[in-house]
């Protein structure tokens, strides 16, 4: 895909590696919808690309904040062509510790924001590619997972299962 003039969203684009993949797009010329958590970074970035970029704070787990920021993204630029969930967290810890077994809370807050946060979001913006109408680059969604999916350390119990 020609990324430039194309408008993408990238959540978790306020920091790390989302944060270096808005610039990246920001740099050949695309638009870029961020959604985070971040306000101070969020805020940066758009007072750094004030024509390109529109922040958003917004939790990526809120059903009715993630549609109501990607609506007013996709108003304001016109469209919605790429995909990218960055937003995610890394939550360490034992199935079995020094404290007893691991929270289930804190098992199911990895699934709520890795693995529900991220469907959450590309559904929102398959709706909003899929507006486009029928052409043969209607839109590309990309999720970022982790070699601990596959090969998960000590302590990566919840993250593992998450980006599995
Ligand atoms: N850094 C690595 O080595 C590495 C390796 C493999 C995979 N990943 C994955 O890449 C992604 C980015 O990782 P990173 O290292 O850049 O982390 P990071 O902490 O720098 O960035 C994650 C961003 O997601 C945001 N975020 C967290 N929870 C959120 C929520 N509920 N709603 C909205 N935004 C939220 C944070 O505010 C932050 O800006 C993560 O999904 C991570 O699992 C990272």
């Amino acid at each position: 895909m020609n990324i430039r003039h194309k408008v993408a969203l990238v959540s978790g684009g306020a920091s790390g590696l989302g944060r270096a993949t808005s610039q990246r797009l920001l740099a050949e010329g695309a638009s870029v919808i961020v959604l985070d958590l971040n306000d101070d970074a969020g805020q940066t970035l758009m007072t750094q690309y004030p024509q390109q970029v529109r922040f958003y704070r917004v939790d990526v787990t809120d059903a009715d904040a993630v549609e109501q920021a990607i609506s007013d993204g996709f108003a304001y630029f016109g469209g919605l062509d790429i995909c990218v969930n960055c937003a995610g967290i890394v939550a360490a810890g034992k199935v079995l510790g020094r404290d007893g077994a691991l929270p289930l809370q804190h098992f199911s807050n990895a699934i709520n924001i890795n693995l529900n946060g991220t469907f959450n979001v590309l559904r929102v913006a398959a709706e909003k590619m899929a507006a486009k109408g029928s052409d043969d680059e209607q839109g590309v969604i990309i999720n970022t997972a982790s070699v601990a999916a596959f090969d998960g350390q000590t302590g990566q119990a919840a993250y593992s299962a998450s980006k599995a």
